[in-house]
Order: C-alpha cells, then structure tokens, then sequence
C-alpha cells in the first residue's frame, strides 16, 4: 500500500492561522498549493507520451495536463466570503476561474452547481478566449443563456465516440439518481473517457452504479484505444479482436455515497474495471455531503491490498508515468496507511 496521507485527519492541525471558518463554525481544509504558484506549477510541467499530470481542485474539479493538450474537468469556484449558501463550505478553493491556466477543454458532466457552476464557467469563458466547452445535450441552451457563444460549446453528442484535436473521448451515462435520456437519447448526466497521447482517463461525474456499467466504461476504453492505435499505426497492423484488451489507466471516482458513489462501491467498480490508478474524489466540502477518505483507504486495504491506494489532495501534483502515480516532494504529508 503506498501513498496515503492522512491530510485530511488532520486538517485542522496543519491548518495556518490565517484559515477560513464556515458559517456553522468548522476551520476549512487548505489546498496544498493555490493562486499563482499553483498556476506556475501546472504551466511548467510537461508529461511524456503516456503520461499526465493531474491536480484535484475540490470537489468533482480537475485540472488534467496531457502531452498536447489541457483539460478542466468540473470546474467549481465560489466565493466563501460572498455572505450566502457557499459559506457552508469546508475546504478553500485553490484557483480562481482566471488563475487557472488557460485550459484548451472544459469538460462537465450535468447542471449540479459543483459540475456546470453559473459563476465559474461564464468567467472561465471570458478569460480563455480559445477554450471549448464539453457538456451534456441538456444544457447547451444554459451555457448559452449565460453568454458563452454557442460555437465554443460541443455537445457530448448521445454515447458516440468523439474527437476534438488531439483528444478522443466518449460519454458514459451517469445514473443521478436514474438514468435519464432527452429524445435523442443522450444522457442529463454523464461522466467522460478520455484518450490523448497513449493515456486513458475515466472521470464518472455523479452517480450510482448501474446494470451494465462496468462494461459501458470496459468497452469505451477499448475502442477508444483501438481508434488510438488506427491513427498512431496508419497503413500498420490492425489491431486483432483477439488482442489484448486495453487497461484504463486512471478512475476519478466519488467515494461520498448518498445519491452518489459510495466508497464500496468504488471499490466495487476498481476490481472489476481494474484501472491502473484510481483517486478518490467528491468529499471534504458540502458539511452535509462528505466522507472521511479514510474510509476508502480502509475498504481498498481488505479487498485489494496489492492495489495502490492514493488519497488525494487539493491543489497538490500528481504524476501518471509509466502506470503509476508519482507524488512530488513526497513524504512530509504522504505517509503509509494503517
Ligand atoms: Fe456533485
């Protein structure tokens, strides 16, 4: 077992006087790293083929850096201080919509606040003139209707297979708590498997499991790397039915239950998907809605104690190379589990 810290635990000791407070009174998780050193660390990292550099930003929020091109996924940015429901917040955001680096992608996976945000995508759009947004079919009339002009948005287009410049990925339906469809049947809810540069990427937005899931993410990743392996092999050997099936590299998945995934059932989706890495996400901010990710660490420790288990934290670097995850500056706060 490697790379579990236990940050959170112990958040309010690490926690430097000039933290925030709720409104009921609880001292705010701090990112690791925030504003313009952040941005300068995202900006400077360059990842190899078939590497990534990814780091969490609260919540379902990632910022994901892939050799030829940067995605934001989820983006969420509140103001704490504004005086109305956000002061409930337990952790502090790390970037600004305009401190982070200037993303080619946006992707988002459904309406919720935390997913497609009415104050950080609008700013988002007006401070990254060249950045695309990625949503589901239903709410391309909202971006829209909040000023972002309609050729910058793509639909996620029903469950097809799509490509946008170096990028191929492929929505996944998101059970929120049902499955629902528009009369195109695209989903409300999705999450997104992402392909670029010889890495593989699942984040599953909101939801609970649902019959034939496993295998919907299973098969995207196969033909998105099959379609990979056709345009980095022109004229070469196709790829065999017979061949290998290709391994997701990385699973973002909730772990705070309710109308979401729980952390059994993350574990659940881990051993029958078999990502290379998987990291945990969606906790430590809605008092009303998170989970100590200890318990995740737990549940991975009994069930698959050869699988590395990484708890993440906001605003800190992680590395994908070579199937695993690297830690900058590991240990002072990475320590080995229970
Ligand atoms: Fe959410």
């Amino acid at each position: 077992m490697r790379g579990v810290d236990d940050s959170q635990a112990d958040a309010c000791a690490n926690n430097p006087p000039s933290a925030s407070v709720s409104n009921r009174g609880t001292i705010r998780n701090q990112p690791f790293m925030r504003s313009e050193e952040l941005s300068a660390q995202i900006e400077e990292f360059q990842p190899k083929h078939g590497g990534a550099g990814l780091w969490w930003l609260t919540q379902a929020s990632w910022f994901v850096k892939f050799p030829s091109c940067s995605v934001v996924i989820d983006p969420w940015w509140r103001d704490l201080f504004a005086g109305d429901m956000w002061a409930k917040l337990i952790g502090e955001f790390p970037l600004t919509p305009e401190e982070y680096p200037a993303p080619d992608y946006v992707f988002c996976t459904h309406w919720h606040d935390d997913h497609i945000c009415p104050e950080t995508l609008p700013r988002m759009a007006k401070a990254f003139a060249n950045t695309k947004f990625i949503i589901p079919s239903r709410s391309v009339d909202l971006l829209i209707s909040w000023g972002i002009d309609a050729e910058r948005i793509i639909s996620s287009n029903g469950h097809r297979q799509q490509s946008i410049g170096p990028l191929s990925f492929k929505a996944i339906p998101a059970a929120h708590m049902e499955l629902d469809f528009d009369e195109d049947g695209s989903s409300w809810y999705v999450g997104y498997v992402l392909e670029c540069d010889g890495v593989s990427l699942y984040h599953m937005g909101d939801g609970k499991p649902w019959p034939g899931w496993h295998t919907a993410i299973t098969k995207a990743v196969n033909s998105l790397s099959a379609a990979e392996d056709c345009k980095s092999n022109e004229g070469g050997k196709k790829k065999e039915l017979n061949d290998e099936p290709a391994q997701l590299d990385i699973a973002l998945l909730c772990i705070n239950g309710n109308d979401n995934l729980s952390h059994i059932e993350a574990v659940d989706l881990i051993s029958v998907v078999k990502p290379k890495v998987a990291i945990p996400m969606h906790y430590g901010m809605d008092p009303d809605n998170t989970v100590d990710p200890l318990i995740y660490h737990k549940e991975v420790s009994k069930r698959l104690p050869d699988f590395p288990c990484t708890i993440p934290q906001v605003g800190r670097a992680l590395f994908f190379e070579n199937g695993v995850l690297d830690i900058p500056n590991d240990p002072p706060i990475i320590q080995e589990g229970e």
